[in-house]
């Protein structure tokens, strides 16, 4: 049976969903089941019961981590001796590496006879951070900070004093990331989204978010420390399944989590006992109820760089993590009603998670995308199942990079071309095909767009470009080659022509302009967390600082990223590593930013980490493809009727 096709048949059987519907009613899908008036505590509680079933165990048991051991190659560690209790439920997950999906998803998530024990309420304590070794930084003063023991690198000029004092600061956001680090079964396997001690209210920064996550997991793969991404693979893909419901509509199976909470709670029946649960947020308890689309791409981003690092692709060829990936690609290649090979999404779908007016086709979203296709090409293993899958994949790569080199493109040169189009052309060779009106061209671009540089716009759409500078969709076009070798360049270019702008006192505004008076109104519902320069609103990020330094090496120019490390390490400590600046130039700490931003942190990490060592920043991008380059030059040299057997010519 199809892998696909099996997970399906799993799902459909083994989860009864719970929902407000007709209590005899269930479809084929396992879409709808059980009772009806069940409330949403109670079903997510009952989902929870299924999955960690726990008991107690006798308290001398040696505790093994997870996913320990499936296969040679994986450089995992024992906490033997780090407690007493242990969890039976996480031994049967560790040892999952063969067998059919069916086997894997129901001993991951099903078994009702395994019993889970988790840290007594009898005073044992949580695990010490320190026992998850991360080696503390090398000193700067004597070579670096390579993670191979290679000497710091690219362009980095610092004296003494500075590297130093980069180096305590350092010192301090490793303690802070291992600080941040959470656990399941005492196993590490994920990190809180802010830890700031003096908090009075968290709202849902107490959660392991998936898109926070990634700096924190490539920090520890850079680092070499393993386990903790790994284990958060492996878990956010149980998550993947789990029941789902938003006032009784259910969104598609692949898609994961937001984020997720690990609750320690007392085992039923037990007063001696508990469990640790794992309580996922698939945009139903969100501010807005927003979609997460961005966190099933970042997954198969992260799992490609696991697997690149740590050299244990025994991960990505598990039969379980295989179907996670299809369950993802289904849903994302599914078809509709859409024109454009973008991804169609709702607003506040990505890192911007709120009232934005990114709904439609925006470019972070198509950079994730576009990325996530790339690696699922490269990790899915060959077989007939997934022949047409993998075509459709194939055929969608050349539809959206050339989509996107083609028409989110902008420079001076297309600026004068849209500045004098003809609108209402009705042809297949229309040269203004969206039907852009020049007017709307805005002001601040005028001034905005340098001579020498370019970017891809924020969004496209019937009539309408959104050409707000979205940092970024950009930056990681240039790290997944969605962007062209020249338009990178051009892109890096513009960041370094328009640095005043863009990074003024703390790297790396959201994007470029915020929206002001009437438009704020209208395009923000007049949200007063995301005023001018604010937050999403062009608000400045410190953790835009990894994907920065990603792309500058990538394209060999690390002094642009060494720059904007140096002005972040001025204030990013003595401020308590905000979440995100305020105002034009980021003078002020955002007046709601969370302090103690665990991707604020684990931001600079990895961009210091990267500079040491630039080599290993080729475990996170991907490098023009030649296919796509061959399949994007037919269709530049294609005319519009002939463009539509194009796949035929070129991808069969
Ligand atoms: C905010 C950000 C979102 C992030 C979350 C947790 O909601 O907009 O991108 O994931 O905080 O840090």
């Amino acid at each position: 049976m199809a892998t696909v096709e099996a997970a399906r048949q799993l799902l459909s059987g083994g989860f009864g969903r719970l929902g407000c519907f007709d209590p005899f009613l269930s479809n084929v899908n396992g879409v709808i089941s059980v009772k009806s008036g069940v409330n949403n505590a109670r079903k997510r509680s009952s989902v929870r019961a299924q999955v960690h079933k726990s008991s107690r165990v006798p308290h001398d048991r040696r505790r093994v981590g997870p996913f320990q051991g499936t296969s040679g190659v994986f450089h995992g560690k024992s906490y033997g001796n780090r407690l007493d209790s242990m969890s039976y439920n996480c031994q049967r997950v560790e040892s999952l590496n063969g067998g059919t999906a069916e086997d894997q998803r129901r001993a991951l998530l099903v078994d009702e006879s395994d019993k889970v024990t988790s840290i007594p309420p009898n005073g044992t304590p949580k695990p010490d951070v320190n026992e998850f070794k991360v080696d503390p930084p090398l000193d700067q003063g004597n070579g670096g900070f390579g993670s191979n023991g290679k000497p710091a690198a690219a362009g980095i000029n610092l004296d003494s004093s500075q590297k130093i004092k980069s180096s305590s600061i350092e010192d301090e956001a490793w303690t802070l990331l291992k600080n941040s680090m959470v656990y399941y079964c005492n196993n590490p396997i994920g990190t809180i989204a802010a830890n700031d001690p003096s908090a009075t209210s968290t709202l849902n920064y107490d959660q392991v978010f998936i898109r926070d996550f990634i700096p924190s997991g490539i920090a520890f793969l850079l680092k070499g420390e393993y386990d903790i991404v790994r284990n958060f693979i492996l878990h956010t893909l149980q998550l993947q399944s789990w029941e789902k419901t938003m006032d009784c509509y259910s969104p598609g199976q692949g898609l994961m989590p937001a984020s997720f909470k690990v609750r320690t709670v007392p085992l039923e029946g037990d007063d001696y006992a508990t469990e640790d649960v794992l309580d996922p947020d698939f945009g139903e308890a969100a501010i807005g109820r927003v979609a997460p689309v961005d966190s099933g791409l970042w997954w198969i981003i992260l799992l490609r760089a696991y697997g690149k690092c740590s050299g244990d692709l025994s991960v990505q060829e598990r039969v379980d993590v295989q179907t996670g990936i299809k369950m993802i690609l289904k849903l994302c290649l599914a078809d509709g009603f859409d024109m454009f090979p973008t991804l169609l999404v709702t607003d506040g779908s990505c890192m911007i998670d709120r009232r934005m007016g990114i709904h439609g086709h925006p470019l972070e979203i198509q950079a994730l995308f576009y990325s996530a296709l790339l690696g699922a090409r490269e990790m899915l293993a060959p077989e007939d199942a997934s022949a047409d899958l993998m075509q459709a994949l194939k055929n969608r790569l050349v539809a959206l990079s050339f989509h996107i080199r083609e028409y989110y493109w902008i420079d001076m040169r297309k600026l004068n071309e849209i500045y004098r189009y003809k609108t209402e052309e009705y042809s297949y060779d229309a040269v203004n095909k969206f039907n852009i009106y020049p007017d709307q061209i805005p002001s601040w671009l005028v001034d905005f767009m340098p001579s020498k540089g370019g970017y891809l716009i924020g969004n496209l759409q019937p009539a309408h470009m959104d050409f707000r500078f979205f940092s970024l969709g950009n930056l990681w076009s240039i790290a997944s080659s969605l962007a062209t070798l020249d338009q990178s360049h051009a892109i890096l270019d513009l960041i370094e022509a328009k640095w005043e702008e863009l990074v003024a006192d703390m790297p790396f505004k959201i994007c470029y302009p915020a929206l002001e008076g009437r438009e704020w109104q209208i395009i923000t519902g007049s949200d007063p967390k995301n005023t001018p320069w604010s937050y999403h609103n062009g608000g400045s990020w410190p953790t835009l600082l990894w994907q920065l330094t990603v792309a500058c090496i990538k394209l060999n120019r690390p002094e642009i990223a060494s720059k904007a490390i140096e002005l972040a390490e001025k204030r990013l400590s003595l401020d308590k590593w905000p979440e995100y600046y305020d105002t034009k130039r980021a003078r002020f700490i955002g007046k709601q930013a969370q302090l103690y931003q665990t991707w604020s942190v684990a931001g600079y990490l990895v961009a210091k980490l990267l500079l040491a060592d630039p080599s290993a920043a080729k475990n996170l991008v991907t490098e023009e493809d030649s296919e796509l380059v061959n399949a994007f030059s037919c269709m530049i040299s294609s005319n519009p009727r002939r463009k539509r057997g194009w796949k035929k010519q070129i991808l069969v």
